[in-house]
C-alpha cells in the first residue's frame, strides 16, 4: 500500500460516541412517542444529523414540517453536546495515538473526514486539535453526506494529496462507499470490516497490520 495520507473518520474510529448519539436520539424519540431502538441506531452510523432524523421519523405516525424537524434535531444535538462534556483524552481508542505518531514519523499526512458537525468540539475534548490542524473536513464544510465522496475529497485537498494515495479508515458502510467513490483505498474497522468493498479490514485501528503501509 503506497499511501501519502490517512483520512480518519472520527466517530467509531478514533473514539466511540455511539452510545451518546443513541441516548440523545432515544430521549428525543421518547418525548415524541416514536419507537426507536439500538438496531435503528445502527442505521445512523456515518449518516448526517438530518438524514439520521429522517430515518428515525420512518417510525412516526405523522408528518413533521421542516421547521419542526429543525427543532427536533436541535433538541437532540443539545442533549448530545451536554453528554460530550466529560469526554477526555482517555476516551481515544487504544493504539490510535500510537498509530498517528507512526504515520507522522513516516511523513504520512493525517486528516479527518467526518459527517459530524461536532467534530472540532470532540477533537478539542480529547486533545487532538493540534494533530489535525488545518486538516479537518467535517459536517460543517460539506453539502452532501456520505456515501457521497465530498467529505473525503475535501480532506485530501486540505493535505494536498491525490485521492489515489489516500487511505480512508471507516467504521460505517456509508463511509467505505464514500471512500471508494472518492477513488481512495479503504480500511474497514468495526462493523465496516465486513463491507465487501473495503480493501482492508481490521477489528480496530490497533489491530491493523502497519507493515502494509509504505511511504
Ligand atoms: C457521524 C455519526 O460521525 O456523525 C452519525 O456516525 C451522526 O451517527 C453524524 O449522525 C452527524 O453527527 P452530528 O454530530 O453532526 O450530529
Ligand atoms: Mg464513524
Amino acid at each position: 500500500m503506497n499511501i501519502k495520507a490517512v483520512i480518519f473518520d472520527l466517530d467509531g474510529v478514533i473514539l466511540s460516541t455511539d452510545n451518546f448519539h443513541y441516548l440523545s436520539w432515544k430521549k428525543m424519540a421518547d418525548r415524541e412517542g416514536i419507537y426507536f431502538d439500538r438496531e435503528i441506531n445502527e442505521r445512523l452510523r456515518g449518516v448526517s444529523r438530518m438524514a439520521s432524523l429522517d430515518i428515525l421519523l420512518e417510525k412516526s405516525e405523522r408528518e413533521y414540517s421542516n421547521v419542526e424537524k429543525e427543532k427536533l434535531a436541535e433538541y437532540k444535538n443539545d442533549e448530545y453536546r451536554a453528554s460530550l462534556k466529560d469526554l477526555s483524552p482517555d476516551d481515544i481508542f487504544p493504539g490510535v495515538n500510537d498509530f498517528i505518531t507512526f504515520l507522522q514519523e513516516k511523513g504520512i499526512k493525517i486528516a479527518i473526514g467526518s459527517s459530524s458537525k461536532n467534530t472540532k468540539f470532540i477533537l478539542a475534548q480529547v486533545g487532538l486539535t493540534d494533530q489535525f490542524e488545518g486538516a479537518v473536513s467535517d459536517g460543517t464544510n460539506i453539502i452532501k453526506s456520505k456515501p457521497d465522496p465530498e467529505v473525503f475529497l475535501k480532506a485530501a485537498d486540505m493535505v494536498g494529496i491525490p485521492p489515489a494515495e489516500c487511505l480512508v479508515i471507516e467504521d460505517a458502510d456509508a463511509g467505505i462507499e464514500a471512500g471508494k467513490a472518492a477513488g481512495m483505498i479503504t480500511l474497514g474497522v468495526g462493523p465496516a470490516a465486513k463491507h465487501p468493498d473495503a480493501d482492508y479490514a481490521a477489528l480496530d485501528v490497533s489491530s491493523f497490520d502497519r507493515t502494509l503501509i509504505e511511504a
